[in-house]
């Protein structure tokens, strides 16, 4: 089986600062890989780079066998690819549903209807300004949104982040819906438990290079590791 993804030695750079000093990393097709790591380390910087945002990257990156290198954001989108980004990515000023409509494009096997079903608490807030929902409806928000184009590959950059515990356990059964349902994802977490309860796979990236990857399993033996590249409180 090839990959859906497939990133290897990427580098990265803002300006002259030079960010990814050679990522690898490998998602299969229906595969859930966590990537883990501090702040500052890299995380968003390659996902943005799967996305097209950075203009300064060197490496390979490809999609379903295809390269993404020099691809624009919106011909990526189009391949099939969603970013649920950092800081959510929503508009304030307009609705939940106005949110949803706007994201969806008529080859898309998702419409408004799958969206409230997933996310019941959405529907009852459809007519509600996206800036006044909770931050767990608004993350559940962003998740929706990105659904909506009917991606091949969901992107998610810490979705569970300030984010209360009963909120988390939510997230975290959608995540594990969408997986059920087939949909890879590429995950940006830093808590071990989400990661462990969500993804077979979990690479562990440090100062801008992979510096661990392995299965759950290797990840529960991998206690210097974890304790050496992650902070004590995740761990
Ligand atoms: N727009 C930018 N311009 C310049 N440097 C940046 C920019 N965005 C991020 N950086 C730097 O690049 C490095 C990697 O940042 P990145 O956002 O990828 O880290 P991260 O692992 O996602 O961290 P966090 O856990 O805090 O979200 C950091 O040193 C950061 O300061
Ligand atoms: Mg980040």
């Amino acid at each position: 089986m090839k990959p859906l993804l497939e990133i290897a030695d990427l580098q990265a750079w803002y300006g002259k600062s030079h960010v990814l000093h050679g990522v690898s990393l490998t998602l299969m097709p229906g595969e859930t890989v966590a990537l883990l790591g501090r702040n500052g380390v890299g995380k968003t910087t390659t996902l943005r780079s799967v996305m097209g945002l950075l203009s300064n990257l060197k490496g390979t990156l490809l999609f379903d066998g295809r390269s993404l290198m020099g691809m624009p954001t919106h011909a990526i989108a189009s391949l099939g690819i969603s970013l649920v980004p950092e800081h959510r990515g929503i508009f304030a000023t307009l609705t939940v549903e106005e949110n949803l409509k706007l994201a969806w494009r008529p080859s898309s096997r998702w419409d408004l209807a799958s969206a409230w079903n997933m996310f019941p608490a959405l529907e009852e807030r459809r007519k509600t300004y996206a800036g006044k929902l909770s931050g767990g409806e608004q993350q559940m928000l962003a998740i929706a949104r990105a659904l909506m184009p009917g991606p091949r590959l969901l992107l998610l950059d810490e979705p569970t982040e300030g984010l209360a515990p009963v909120i988390v356990e939510r997230l975290v059964a959608t995540m594990r819906e969408l997986k059920a349902a087939g949909l890879p994802i590429l995950l940006v977490e830093q808590s071990l438990d989400v990661c462990r309860a969500i993804a077979e796979r979990h690479v562990i990236i440090d100062e801008g290079r992979i510096v661990w990857s392995g299965d759950t399993q290797a990840l529960e033996a991998a206690d210097r590791i974890v304790r050496e590249h992650l902070t004590l409180e995740n761990a």
